[in-house]
C-alpha cells in the first residue's frame, strides 16, 4: 500500500530504525534486509513524556538517545512516525496534477481541500490508483480529478523533532503519520486476508484508537475514535473508587475480577468502533468480515473479548512482525511475543520505508 510521505524518496536501504511517537509510550524498530527477506534485529519501549507538558527538545533529545541506545550498532538516522494529534491523514479529490504541485495547492488553499484552515503545515500527497495494484493516474487530461490521502503535520514540530534528533546525534529521514502504517504492516503480515478480505484495523492507543477499514487490499477509511486505553483504566478507577495506578494494575494483571465494571468501561469504545464500521458498510455497501487489533490494549484476552461482544464481528490481535526472520538479542527473544500488539505502528512505517 501506499503511503503518504513528507519529503521522502525511497530507496533500497540495508537497515532502518523507525520512532513510534505514542502518547503513552514511545517505540523503535530496527529492520535489516537480508536479499528479499527482512530481520527484525531490535525493538524498544519507554514511556512517553507526560502529555500535560510540552517537553523540551533536551528532553527529546534524551529520550530518543535511550530508545535506540539498546537496539545495537552505530545508529545515525531515523524515521519517526507521528501520532494521530500531531499528523492529520485525510482523503481528497483534487486535480490531476504532479505531486509537488499537489502539495504546494494544498498548503496554500488547505480550507478549500480539507476544509480546514491549517497554516505553519507541510503536506505530502499520494495519488490512489483507480484500483489496487494498477499504476497511479498520469497528471494529463485538463479537468480529470484524481483520489489523493493527503498527510500533513506542523513544521514547527518537524522542526523540534529535527533538533532533539540533532542533539541525540541522529538524523531523521522521514517523517510519517503513523495512521497509516498498521495497513502497511498488515499487508505483509496477513497478506491472504489483506489482499482477498474486508478487514477493519483498530489500533487501541492511549486517549484515542485509530481505525483503519481495507477492502480487497485498498485502503477505504481512516478514523479516529477518542478513546484509549487511558480512559478504560480512568472508567476504572472512577467506578472502582481507587487510585489510577491501582486500577491500571488491575486492568493489566486481573481483568477477570471486575469483568462486569471493566466491560462496561469497554463498551463505549465498542460502539465507536462499531460506528466507524457501520459509516464504511452503508456507504459502500459491504460488511466487514474481520477486526484486526493493535496497540497495548491488544495484548488483553479480556478486552478483545469483550470487544468483539460489542461488534458482532470476529476480533483478534495480530502479530505484525510475523512476516520477519528474528534476529533479536536473545533477551527480547524471550520478550517479544507479549509486545508486538504494541509494535504495528513502528513495523508498518519501517516496511514502508525500507
Ligand atoms: N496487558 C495489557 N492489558 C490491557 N491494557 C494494556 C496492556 N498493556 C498495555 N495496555 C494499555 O495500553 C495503553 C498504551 O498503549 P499504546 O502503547 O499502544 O499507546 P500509545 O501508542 O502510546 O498511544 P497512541 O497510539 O494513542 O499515541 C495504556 O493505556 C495501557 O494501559
Ligand atoms: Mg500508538
Amino acid at each position: 500500500m501506499a503511503l503518504p510521505r513528507f519529503n521522502w524518496k525511497p530507496k533500497k536501504r540495508e537497515q532502518i530504525v523507525v520512532i513510534d511517537l505514542g502518547t503513552r509510550t514511545i517505540k523503535a524498530v530496527k529492520l535489516q534486509r537480508r536479499g528479499d527477506a527482512y530481520q527484525f534485529a531490535g525493538y524498544s519501549i519507554l514511556d512517553a513524556p507526560a502529555s500535560d507538558s510540552k517537553p523540551s527538545t533536551d528532553l527529546w533529545a534524551e529520550l530518543f538517545s535511550k530508545l535506540i541506545q539498546p537496539l545495537g550498532g552505530h545508529i545515525r538516522q531515523v524515521v519517526i512516525a507521528l501520532g494521530v494529534n500531531d499528523a492529520l491523514l485525510r482523503q481528497a479529490e483534487l486535480p490531476m496534477l504532479a505531486v509537488s504541485d499537489l502539495r504546494t495547492m494544498v498548503k496554500f488553499n488547505s480550507k478549500n481541500y480539507l476544509q480546514q484552515e491549517l497554516t505553519d503545515y507541510v503536506f505530502d500527497c499520494c495519488i490512489m490508483p483507480p484500483s489496487p495494484g494498477a499504476p497511479p493516474p498520469e497528471p494529463s487530461k485538463a479537468g480529470a480529478k484524481c483520489k489523493v490521502w493527503v498527510g500533513g503535520a506542523k513544521q514547527s514540530l518537524l522542526n523540534s523533532l529535527q533538533e532533539a534528533a540533532r542533539k541525540a546525534g541522529l538524523t531523521i529521514e522521514a517523517i510519517v503519520p503513523g495512521l497509516v502504517a498498521p495497513g502497511n504492516a498488515f499487508e505483509m503480515a496477513q497478506p491472504e486476508s489483506f489482499a482477498k478480505e474486508v478487514v477493519a484495523l483498530a489500533d487501541v492507543g492511549f486517549k484515542s484508537s485509530a481505525v483503519s477499514i481495507l477492502s480487497q487490499g485498498e485502503l477505504m477509511l481512516n478514523r479516529v475514535v477518542g478513546i484509549g486505553g487511558d480512559q478504560l483504566t480512568n472508567g476504572l478507577a472512577e467506578a472502582m473508587s481507587i487510585s489510577y495506578a491501582e486500577a491500571e494494575g488491575i486492568k493489566v494483571g486481573m481483568p477477570r475480577e471486575v469483568e462486569t465494571v471493566l466491560q462496561s468501561q469497554i463498551v463505549p469504545l465498542g460502539r465507536e468502533l462499531r460506528a466507524s464500521i457501520d459509516f464504511f458498510e452503508h456507504q459502500h455497501d459491504k460488511t466487514v468480515g474481520h477486526v484486526f487489533l493493535s496497540g497495548g490494549s491488544a495484548r488483553s484476552d479480556f478486552i478483545i473479548q469483550t470487544l468483539q461482544s460489542e461488534l458482532m464481528v470476529p476480533c483478534q490481535t495480530w502479530n505484525a512482525t510475523s512476516f520477519l526472520e528474528l534476529a533479536l538479542p536473545p533477551q527480547q527473544l524471550g520478550e517479544v511475543e507479549q509486545v508486538t500488539a504494541q509494535l504495528a505502528v513502528a513495523v508498518g512505517a519501517a516496511v514502508a520505508v525500507i
